[in-house]
């Protein structure tokens, strides 16, 4: 039994049933007007069957900018698909629904893009505004609170910005005159939802660009928000246009250059790259008084991993955010000690790709032809072989050729383990069918194979038996004379 990852918390009167957060991921499910549609309800409800504690929901436009397909919250017409969506959400399980709002400036596809230096006070002054309009439209719509948008490349995370060239009240020169643009809205927003709706903030813990601020500054400006009364903090880094890769005729996407590579860090980065932010934050704000939950964030996907961070008090919440998309049955799995069937995140980030084209955000790891994450069926009969030695492999000229037999079972696929010379053991492919080359060889060297089936919601047969084969060295003449 996961002790930490299963305990609910409290956060200003919402009670979240356990420790796990899907941080906000745009869908690209919406169409460039907007409203909530049946795909982002099904999205967002698959979370909510998995048991997911809290569900941000992506980021949504509080202004009426244009922009590629996104949520808005701009205007009172879209408060009824929200309604429809937190019902759907709360009808579903006690999961706890929260919208992420976004106020993001202009971009061109020349390259052009707005800078907060350019924003007049009247400008600062709607903003403000917006924020607090598309606030009370997230409590009216039935959402159980809000998080503002202060992170990654857009409008308060430039406030908040080393890079900010403002040199008036939000002077960009001194860390109280960046911090005073959130102090604004947190007070505007306040205004409307009331002291008792919980409001939640995500920014950087690190900006990782040349130049801008690091953990030295988001340790203060933690504290800052706490003072001013966010009720919990939820951790990103990066992410940032500074960096971005110009690619002919695309406006900017923040998440190509090196800040992009550590927002989402892919396959080649080890675990948990960003969890000393949430701790050292945690501290920071725990040694002055404040006991506001921290979300880490970052290639968090292993249940021990996850409850050792909250055991040790280096997070009270585990935000997974592609780990979720590819498998929301998490929790669920979690807490049925079905932790074997969870289907792991590979950190590929084709969702990343879809989000940067503006394509619909699906998961390389789901079935073929899905368009959400399968269910989870706990009383499925777990995929099992029919005979001890469903597996054999022969080694002919540079290939070793592997067969199975098939497994019984709902089954969607199979995934292949080798290890090299009794080495640490690695999925090499996941196939449908029951035949496998594996060309990447090298004579001379021990290979070690097993395979397990796996249904379409996730769960795995046992380990097939292991075929062990000794590769003969290649022996090598000179040419005769
Ligand atoms: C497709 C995609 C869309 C994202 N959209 C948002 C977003 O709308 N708002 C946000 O704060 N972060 C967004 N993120 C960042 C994630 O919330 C998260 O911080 C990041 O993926 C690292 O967490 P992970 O390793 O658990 O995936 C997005 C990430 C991905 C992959």
């Amino acid at each position: 039994m996961r002790q930490h990852i299963l305990k609910p918390i409290a956060i200003n009167g919402m009670t979240v049933p356990n420790r796990t957060v899907v941080p906000a991921m745009v869908t690209r499910l919406s169409g460039e007007d907007g409203f909530v549609n049946q795909a982002i309800i099904d999205r967002y409800v698959s979370y909510a069957k998995g048991n997911v504690g809290l569900i941000i929901v992506e980021a949504m436009a509080i202004h009426q900018s244009k922009s590629g397909p996104l949520l808005r919250i701009s205007d009172d017409k879209f408060i009824e698909g929200h309604k429809k969506l937190t019902k759907a959400i709360h009808d579903t399980s006690n999961s706890k629904v929260i919208p992420q709002i976004i106020h993001f400036m202009k971009v061109a596809r020349s390259g052009w893009r707005q800078t907060i230096d350019m924003l007049s006070e009247d400008d600062i002054t709607s903003i403000i505004h917006d924020f607090g309009d598309a606030a009370a439209r997230a409590k009216e719509a039935g959402y159980d609170g809000i998080e503002i948008h202060s992170a990654h490349a857009y409008t308060l995370s430039s406030f908040l910005s080393r890079h900010n060239r403002r040199r008036d009240r939000y002077d960009g020169r001194t860390l109280e005159g960046r911090l005073r643009m959130f102090g604004d809205v947190m007070a505007q927003i306040r205004s409307k939802v009331g002291d008792d709706f919980p409001v939640g903030v995500r920014f950087l813990a690190d900006e990782m660009i040349k130049g801008g601020y690091t953990i030295e500054d988001s340790r203060l400006i933690a504290l800052r928000m706490a003072q001013l009364g966010v009720d919990y903090i939820s951790l990103s880094v990066g992410g940032k246009f500074e960096d971005a890769i110009k690619q002919e005729g695309l406006p900017p996407y923040p998440y190509t250059g090196y800040s992009g590579e550590r927002c989402m860090p892919g396959a080649s980065f080890p675990k948990m790259p960003h969890i000393q932010y949430a701790a050292t934050i945690k501290e920071t704000l725990n040694s002055k008084g404040y006991n506001i939950p921290v979300i880490s964030v970052g290639k968090i996907n292993d249940p021990d991993d996850a409850e050792q961070l909250l055991a040790d008090n280096k997070a009270d919440m585990i935000g997974m955010a592609r780990q979720l998309l590819a498998d929301p049955n998490w929790p669920k799995k979690v807490s049925l000690g079905r932790e074997e069937d969870i289907v792991r995140c590979i950190y590929c980030n084709v969702c990343k790709q879809l989000d940067e084209k503006f394509a619909e955000v699906t998961c390389f790891l789901w079935p073929k032809g899905y368009d959400q994450a399968p269910e989870y069926e706990a009383d499925d009969t777990p995929p099992n072989w029919q005979n001890d030695e469903p597996l054999r492999a022969e080694y002919i000229n540079g290939v070793v050729k592997l067969k199975w037999d098939r497994a019984s079972g709902n089954i969607s696929g199979y995934d292949l383990y080798r290890a090299e010379d009794d080495g640490k053991v690695k999925i090499i492919q996941a196939k449908k069918g029951g035949k496998f080359d594996d060309k990447s060889v090298l004579g001379g060297l021990k290979y070690s194979y097993y395979i397990r089936a796996y249904s379409k919601s996730g769960q795995n047969s046992r380990p097939s038996n292991v075929v062990e084969l000794d590769l003969p060295l290649e022996k090598f003449r000179p040419q005769p004379t």
